[in-house]
Formats: C-alpha cells, structure tokens, sequence
C-alpha cells in the first residue's frame, strides 16, 4: 500500500484537473436536449478506466449508456463491484450560482460545480484510487465497475441491464462512494437509505380558466381543494394520515436511535446553514431522525392558475402537484404509491376529478454492521482519518442498494465522503478538495482490508 499512496500524492494536481474535464460535460440525464453531453460523458467515464488498466465497455440501454468495466487478478480472489453514476440534477435556479455549473472553479478549498460531490466527483475518485492500485500492482483482488447515466432520473433502465447481466456483474460485495459523512472530522458509513415514492396529483374544475369574480364562490376552485387535500395529509403533530401508511413501518431499536443521536450535527449550526429559525419533526422523533429513520411526505412542486406577472383574476381550471414520500423499512414503493394515490381519489370533493400519476420509486434499504465488509470499510477508514467512522442512516435514497441485493444477493458499502452541506441537487453545488483527495486515499485500504478479511474467512 506505500507505493499506492506514494503514486496518489505524486499525481493530486493532475487528479484534479481530470476531474474539471469530466465536470465541464454537462451530464444532466432529465434534459433530453443533452442526450448527446450524457453519451460524451459515459464515453469519457470509459476512456478513464481504460487508461487506467480496466477493461472498459460502454453497454447501450433503452435509455442512456451504462459503462461497464473490469480487472480480473485471479479467479480465486474476491471481487468487489463498484457503482457510481456520472449523470447529474438540472441546475436551475441558474441565476443562483456564483460561477457557471459546468465551468468548475476552487474556491476556499472547496469544487464548485454541478456533480462535484453527486457523484462525479465521488465516482471519479474510485477512479483515480484503482489507477494507483494497478499502476504500482498493489490491487489485491478483482474488480467490476458499472457506472450508470440515469442515477438522477430513477435508475430507470439499469435493473433490467443487472437481470441480464447477472453473471457478467456476480461479484462478493458492491462499493459505493455516492453519500456523505456527518463532518469531515466526524467520519461514518451509511447503513440505511430510504425509499422512495412519487407522485403526480391532477385536479381539473371547470373545464376552462373562468373569471374569479363571475363565478368565484359557487364553482369550486381546484388550487384551493388541491391545498385542502394536502394540509389534511398531515396532522399537527407531524404525522401522515393516510391510513395505512405506518403499517409496515420497521421501529428502530432504542439501542440504534441512543447511538445516532450521538453524532447528530449541532442544530442551532444546521439550522443558520439553512437560514430557517425552527426545525420540525415527527412528533416522538428528533428532527434527525425524522429526516433518516422515519416517512415522510413532500410536496415537491405545486402550480395552477395565474403565475406570471401582476393580478389576473381567475378561477384556474387545473391544479397539479408533485408529491413524494421518503419510505423507511419495510415499507415498499409499489404498495405506499396504491394506498396514497387510493387515499387522493378517494378524499376529493365532487366539485373535482382527481387524477394520479406514477413517477419512478425505490426501496429502502438497510445493512448490516456485523458484516466482513462493514469491518473492512470501518478499518479504512480509520486507517486515514485516524478514528472509527459512526455508522448512520441517511435521509435520501439509493434505490439500487436494494436492487443489487435483490438481483445479485450482494450487500453494499457506502462509503460516501461528501458532505450534507455540499448543496447536492442545489445551486453552488460544490466537493472539498481535502475530501476528493481523502477518498483516493482511503479507497485503496478498503480494497486491502476486505481483501485480507474474505480471505481469512476461507
Ligand atoms: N447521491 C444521492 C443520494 C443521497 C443524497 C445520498 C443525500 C446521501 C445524501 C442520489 O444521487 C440521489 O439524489 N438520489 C435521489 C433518488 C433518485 C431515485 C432520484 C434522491 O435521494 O432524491
Ligand atoms: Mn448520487
Ligand atoms: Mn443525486
């Protein structure tokens, strides 16, 4: 491992600026109009792991191309899968960044640039970490990489491509860098990510805009019923009403919620970074763990009528919302998505219809602390940061944790080196330097230990 991290400290500078070339294609996979940026970007993702010694493949799907990639040392070796995705969000609101998404600048230490944390910037180093293993001949056991372009959009196309791949991906465990750490002092493993469920709600009234004064008061205004429905979707005490929502809903053991609550980030300093003076929550839950272990129910967008400059009077005839829920074990997608949208049909008022449509969900997931890979990840970590890493569970969601688990039998590490402040998905979306360059150097151990643990095991 010396010749390693003696390589990787050699090559930072050119890292990074590797990194700024794969950063300035605007990968955004929701935009069709850059198709052609997401194809340049997977083709880039294929050229860097073949300059670095892997077999690299670009795979065409239904939708945009998955990168596929390997090093196989020895038959007889463990091997170890790595996921990542090179897609990245919209970047709207624009007129928010400081500096143009897609031209990556420093600025005090820190990568400003749509992707530089979700996940180019944490996939690239996985990258760099395996140039250096097979470049000093260091790598320890076999390697899988596939990297997909539809992350951000759902994952849409890639469990089909797993299903009739499986022998080619069969690998002993999956390796993703694609979450955070609770600071950089402070590092930990994601142990549970959450599913998730999203809907579109339609509400039609009139069948055309009609003047609010003419008919305000007697034609029943579909924004008005649409913000009905949805405040009765929650009670004052935080929780949702659908019924039959908590149903399979998994309690956390005392034990668990006494350990995170540990590491829980200063509130009064999560709360200034957002610039809002109170937190909710569940009521029963801390605000953190209403973010991590709990459901929840947002609207992600809402619109109808007359949004455009001045007052207009008018009864809008449509109203639509999107709405989604953030699922928790063993709670699933497909069953959350029938009862809510049952729950939406059924609650409307005759003066309306109401119609629902599905956009794309995922499962939660959960693993386990006990496990070879859990110890390989942890010793790594605390190898190069000079501490044991918390284990956490994570608001967001990683559907393909659980489809990996499903379709291949394998668990996943998360081993993520962002940080919740990083603005993912919003403007000034940026990556530490300092992380970027801790996750090269801590790879490497994890492909060492994991390596040393399985082969102990036998
Ligand atoms: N990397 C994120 C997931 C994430 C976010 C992990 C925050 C840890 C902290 C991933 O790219 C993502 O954004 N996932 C989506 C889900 C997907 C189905 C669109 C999410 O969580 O909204
Ligand atoms: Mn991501
Ligand atoms: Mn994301």
């Amino acid at each position: 491992m010396q010749n390693t991290q003696q390589f990787l400290n050699e090559a930072k500078e050119r890292f990074l600026s590797e990194l700024f070339d794969l950063l300035r294609i605007p990968s955004i996979s929701a935009d069709s109009l850059h198709a052609g940026d997401v194809r340049k970007t997977a083709e880039f993702v294929c050229e860097s792991l073949n300059k670095v010694g892997l077999k690299a493949q670009v795979f065409e799907t239904a939708g945009h191309p998955v990168v596929y990639a390997e090093k196989i040392v020895d038959q007889n070796k463990p091997t170890v899968l790595v996921y990542g995705h090179y897609d990245v969000q919209p970047v709207d609101p624009i007129e928010l960044w400081e500096t143009a998404p897609f031209e990556p600048q420093v600025r005090d230490g820190k990568i400003y640039a749509r992707g530089s944390a979700d996940d180019k910037g944490q996939m690239f180093m996985h990258v760099k970490a395996l140039e250096a293993l097979i470049a000093t001949g260091e790598l320890p056991c076999n390697v899988k990489c596939i990297i997909e372009g539809e992350e951000e959009i759902g994952s849409v196309h890639l469990e089909s491509f797993v299903e009739a791949n499986r022998e080619l991906l069969s690998a002993d465990v999956v390796f993703i860098s694609d979450t955070s750490m609770i600071t950089n002092d402070t590092p930990s493993i994601t142990v549970g990510l959450r599913g998730l469920s999203y809907l579109e709600v339609t509400v039609t009234g009139p069948n055309r805009d009609l003047h609010s004064g003419v008919y305000g008061g007697a034609v029943a205004n579909p924004c008005n019923v649409l913000c009905d429905m949805i405040a009765n979707l929650k009670d004052s005490e935080g929780r949702i009403t659908i019924p039959g929502f908590y149903d399979d809903v998994a309690e956390v053991s005392e034990f668990e919620r006494t350990a995170a609550s540990v590491s829980h980030p200063v509130i009064e300093e999560y709360s200034a970074d957002l610039g809002v003076q109170e937190l909710v929550c569940e009521s029963g839950y801390t605000s953190f763990e209403s973010a991590t272990i709990r459901p929840t129910l947002d609207v992600n967008g809402i619109w109808g009528g007359y949004t455009g400059e001045g007052a207009k009077t008018v009864l809008p005839s449509i109203a639509r919302a999107k709405i989604s829920m953030r699922l928790v074990p063993n709670q699933t997608s497909k069953n959350i998505t029938e009862i809510v949208k049952a729950h939406l049909v059924a609650m409307a008022p005759k003066t309306v219809s109401v119609e629902v449509m599905e956009h794309h969900g995922g499962e939660p997931s959960v693993t386990p602390i006990d496990s070879l890979e859990y110890k390989a990840a942890s010793l790594a970590m605390e190898k190069t940061f000079g501490k044991l890493p918390v284990p956490t569970r994570c608001g967001g969601s990683i559907p393909i944790v659980a489809m990996f688990k499903h379709q291949l039998g394998i668990q996943s590490v998360l081993m993520g080196f962002g940080l919740d402040s990083d603005n993912i998905h919003s403007p000034n979306e940026k990556y530490g330097v300092w992380n970027f360059y801790k996750g090269i150097e801590t790879i490497p151990w994890f492909y060492h230990f994991y390596t040393e643990q399985k082969t102990q095991e036998k």
